[in-house]
C-alpha cells in the first residue's frame, strides 16, 4: 500500500515520520519544499505537485490549513485529482467545517475518486508514534480497506457514518481545546493575581476530578512561558471560526466559542498567531494588567 501525503507541516511531518517507522512508502509534497526536508532524510519521495503524490499513491492524506487549502490541492492546479487512477483514495485529515467536507467528497466522487474525512485528536508529538485518536467519514467499505494505515497512525479509530460527520465531532473537541487553554490560563492569571504560585493552583487541581491531559503537562509549560509550537493559536483561532460557521449554518448558538473565538482573534492581531496555543495565557496576562 503507497501512501501519499500533501500538506508537511507541523502535523502532516509528523504523521510522514511514522509511517516511514513503520515501513510504508510514503511521497510527499508540501506547498514550501522546505518543509520536506525530515521526510526526505528518512527515504520519503518528495514530488513537486500534488497531481505527482497521487500518481504514487493509493492513499492520499491532505493535511493542510483550511477548507480553501484542501480544495486548491485537491481540485487546483496540478492537483490531486488530476494524478487519478483506478486505486486512488483522499483522507482529508485538515480540520475543516462539515459542509466543506460533504461539498468536497461529492466533488472527489463526481470525478470518481473514493473520499473519505479522517480528521485527528493529538498533535506531532504523539502522532510521530501513532498515538492520534482518528475520527472517520465516508463509505464504510473504503475505511475498511485502509484500517490498517489508519490503525498505524492512530491508536483509536473511531468510524462516525457519513462524509461530514467525523468534521462534526472533531470541531466539538476542539470547543474544548480551545475552552481548557483559557480556563487554565485565567486559573493561573488568579493565582498570580493573588500572589498563590500557580504550581500550587496546579497541584490541587490535578488532585480532583477536574485535571485533564491539559492541566497535567502542558499547564506547566503555560506557567514557564514555554510556547514551542505543536499546534499554532493561529490554527485554533482558524477552527473557532469554522466551529463558529458550522454552529450558524447548523442555527444552534453557541455563545462562549465566539467569545473565545474573539479573544483568540485579538491575541492572534497582537502578534502572537504562531506560536502554540496555550500562549493565550501571554496575552490575557497582559490584558489582565492592562485592566
Ligand atoms: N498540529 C496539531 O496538533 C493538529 C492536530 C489536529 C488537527 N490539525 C489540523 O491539521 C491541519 C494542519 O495542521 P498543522 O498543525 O500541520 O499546521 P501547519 O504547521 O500550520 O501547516 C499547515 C500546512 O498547510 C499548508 N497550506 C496552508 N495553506 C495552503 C494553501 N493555500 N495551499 C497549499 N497548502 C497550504 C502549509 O503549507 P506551507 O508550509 O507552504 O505554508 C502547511 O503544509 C490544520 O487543519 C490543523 O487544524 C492540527
Amino acid at each position: 500500500m503507497k501512501i501519499g501525503i500533501v500538506g508537511t507541516g507541523l502535523l502532516g511531518s509528523a504523521v510522514g515520520l511514522n509511517l516511514l517507522d513503520k515501513g510504508y512508502q510514503l511521497t510527499a509534497y508540501n506547498r514550501t519544499m522546505d518543509k520536506t526536508r525530515k521526510l526526505a532524510d528518512r527515504g520519503a519521495k518528495i514530488v513537486s505537485s500534488p497531481k505527482e503524490v497521487a500518481e504514487n499513491s493509493d492513499l492520499v492524506f491532505t493535511i493542510v490549513k483550511n477548507a480553501d487549502a484542501v480544495r486548491k490541492v485537491a481540485f487546483g492546479d496540478a492537483c490531486i485529482a488530476c494524478g487519478k487512477h483506478d486505486a486512488l483514495t483522499v483522507a482529508d485529515m485538515s480540520t475543516i467545517n462539515p459542509i466543506d467536507s460533504k461539498q468536497i467528497a461529492r466533488e472527489f466522487q463526481n470525478r470518481g475518486i473514493s473520499f473519505l474525512d479522517t480528521p485527528v485528536m493529538g498533535g506531532p508529538n504523539v502522532a510521530i508514534t501513532g498515538g492520534l485518536v482518528m475520527m472517520v467519514g465516508g463509505d464504510m467499505r473504503v475505511f475498511e480497506k485502509y484500517r490498517q494505515i489508519f490503525d498505524a497512525i492512530a491508536g483509536k479509530v473511531f468510524y462516525l457514518g457519513e462524509n461530514g460527520t467525523a468534521h462534526a465531532v472533531k470541531l466539538a473537541m476542539n470547543i474544548q481545546i480551545a475552552m481548557l487553554a483559557l480556563s487554565i490560563s485565567e486559573g493561573i492569571v488568579l493565582a498570580r493575581g493573588a500572589s498563590v504560585d500557580p504550581e500550587i493552583f496546579l497541584k490541587i487541581l490535578n488532585s480532583t476530578y477536574f485535571k485533564t491531559g491539559m492541566s497535567e503537562n502542558k499547564a506547566y509549560k503555560m506557567i514557564e512561558g514555554s510556547f514551542e509550537p505543536t499546534f499554532t493559536l493561529s490554527n485554533l483561532k482558524k477552527d473557532l471560526d469554522t466551529i463558529n460557521e458550522a454552529a450558524e449554518a447548523f442555527g444552534v448558538s453557541l455563545p462562549m466559542t465566539k467569545a473565545a473565538g474573539d479573544v483568540f482573534g485579538d491575541a492572534e492581531e497582537a502578534g502572537l498567531g504562531q506560536i502554540d496555543y496555550t500562549g493565550i495565557i501571554s496575552y490575557l496576562e497582559k490584558r489582565a494588567r492592562s485592566g
